[in-house]
């Protein structure tokens, strides 16, 4: 059996109650998948709305959620560096976060154009393996246009990741969740799906999403990353 097939993975932690976090955690409750959210107000402050969202869902410290086989991070960038990154030790951790200097704050290490955010996530949980995912599209989207296998009309989530085992079970997730997978590289190539490119934000079908990944280098954006990690932009 392919140990990466449904059900796995058996529970979900998520890391922020906010709206992303809990438009995840109806997806993966409905995708039958045990879902545990925490956020730094405590399991009890959050337990009404975490129920609300996801009926079988259950409101947990970071260190519970953080014990879960895959784990969400779906609170500000800015925030990660409050986690402890002893509790994300050997977890498989997508990275649903971005860079927004309106809200973080501006964050030297998130405006090094040399490096991905996911690179610096990683740098901050460093027993993690991380994974850049669902972290592209609105909540609204995640919440409005989640479509079962097989529906026409599913829009596409890249994934990014080192590790090609921990890519290919953020893509059975993802799936399962309700958008079409997307392999998009390295860690480091999750710079492509960050604010400012093409696909953030975009509702884009699986060709849509290729090609706008594949353009990434002919952007502005693209140009000036290319030029700052000093190497040849790919075809
Ligand atoms: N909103 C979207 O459409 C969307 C879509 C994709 C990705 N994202 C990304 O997802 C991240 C979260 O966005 P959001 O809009 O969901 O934010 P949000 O609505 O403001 O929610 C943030 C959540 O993070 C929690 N949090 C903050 N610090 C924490 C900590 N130290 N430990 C645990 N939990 C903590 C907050 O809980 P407390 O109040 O208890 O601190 C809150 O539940 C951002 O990086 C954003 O770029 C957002």
């Amino acid at each position: 059996m392919d140990p990466i097939a449904p059900p796995f993975p058996r529970d979900l932690g998520i890391i922020g109650a906010g709206r992303v976090g809990l438009a995840l955690a109806a997806l993966a409750d409905h995708a039958q998948i045990d879902v545990a959210v925490a956020a730094s107000r405590g399991p009890d402050a959050i337990q009404a709305q975490v129920e609300a969202a996801a009926p079988r869902a259950r409101a947990a410290t970071v260190e519970q959620a953080a014990g879960a086989q895959v784990v969400v991070l779906a609170l500000p960038l800015g925030k990660v560096r409050a986690l402890d990154p002893s509790q994300f030790d050997g977890a498989l951790v997508i990275d649903a976060t971005n860079y927004w200097w309106e809200l973080d704050g501006h964050l030297a290490q998130f405006e090094d154009l040399t490096t991905s955010s996911s690179e610096q996530v990683q740098r901050l949980l460093p027993g993690a393996r991380v994974v850049k995912a669902l972290n592209h599209l609105s909540a609204y989207a995640l919440e409005e246009l989640a479509r079962e296998r097989g529906e026409p009309d599913r829009i596409a989530v890249a994934v990014a990741g080192d590790d090609q085992g921990d890519v290919r079970a953020v893509r059975s997730l993802v799936d399962q969740l309700g958008f079409e997978p997307v392999a998009a590289g390295a860690l480091a190539e999750g710079m492509r799906f960050e604010p400012g490119t093409e696909l953030f934000g975009a509702d884009a079908d699986v060709a849509e999403a290729r090609e706008m990944l594949a353009r990434f280098w002919d952007s502005q954006r693209g140009r000036v990353v290319a030029r700052a990690r000093r190497e040849v932009p790919r075809p």
